[in-house]
């Protein structure tokens, strides 16, 4: 039987614009991704998705908002606020993190979606993007491919993420307020700069950039040192993204706090702790 994943799902992509489906500019794409990557943090591939497949995206996910785990919290960049810390250390700055999150398998495998992800190419073009050996999906069904949909008044908080990149669909935008911004390599391996963390906290915009993604447009960034948030959503209609989740090794799991912290979900079976 063949791999339904391994060709291009033509219906959903720009081939003609990003044609991932020829290796020669394929890598001459990944070459350039990688250096606006290496500069800016982030790289943008806008009308990546058709806008007739964004659209039918944008539907299948509002189909799972019953399904989604609403979050509510106040958080620092680096989790809970510390109280031993003085007042003006940015480990003690909260913004508020509120969404809703929908599982990996809480996403139909029919879905635009899931198909995208599962697709071996787009595996293939950000492996060649981030230099990797060796790249794959993320085994763990329920945190391999998730949405994040942000209604009014809500707003991702600003934090840095745990892992070296992250791969995300912009499927509908707000109509004001839910712009991605973020402060590219604010801080290093070597050096947290919290003064610089703490005056973007405080409403600095030095070095913070700030886009209003369009629908249907791939965002590859690197997160892990550049501080970033989605600003509150204003209006009724909803911030939706999904967010496809790679690792170096096949059967990369999470744990069951991470599980249960994110999408309030207990495991039946547990392959491997995070
Ligand atoms: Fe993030």
């Amino acid at each position: 039987m063949t791999d339904p994943f391994a060709h291009p799902p033509r219906d959903l992509v720009n081939l003609e614009r990003y044609p991932l489906d020829d290796a020669r500019r394929r890598a001459e794409l990944a070459e350039r991704c990688r250096r606006e990557l290496a500069a800016d943090s982030c790289v943008m591939l806008p009308g990546f998705v058709t806008e007739e497949a964004t659209r039918r995206m944008v539907d299948e996910a509002m189909a799972t908002l019953p399904r989604a785990n609403r979050r509510d919290h106040h958080l620092t960049p680096y989790g809970p606020p510390r109280t031993d810390l003085p007042a003006g250390d940015p480990r003690t700055i909260t913004s508020r993190n509120t969404m809703h999150a929908v599982a990996g398998d809480d996403i139909a495998d029919s879905t635009g979606v899931q198909r995208l992800y599962r697709w071996d190419g787009l595996t293939r073009f950000i492996a060649e993007v981030v230099k990797a050996d060796e790249l794959h999906r993320v085994l763990d069904p329920i945190f391999n491919c998730n949405l994040s949909i942000i209604g009014e008044g809500e707003s991702h908080h600003w934090h840095f993420d745990s892992n070296d990149f992250v791969v995300t669909l912009l499927l509908q935008r707000a109509e004001a307020g839910g712009d991605f911004e973020f402060a590219p390599y604010i801080r290093s391996e070597t050096d947290e700069n919290y003064s610089g963390v703490a005056e973007v906290l405080r409403g600095g915009k030095r070095g913070v950039k700030t886009v209003r993604v369009e629908p249907g447009t791939l965002v590859l960034f690197c997160g892990k040192y550049s501080l970033h948030r989605v600003s509150p959503v204003d209006g009724k209609q909803k911030r939706i993204i999904a967010l496809y989740s790679y690792d170096k090794r096949p059967d990369k799991m999470f744990s069951d706090e991470n599980a249960l912290r994110v999408f309030n979900r207990r495991r039946v079976t547990r392959a491997a702790a995070d």
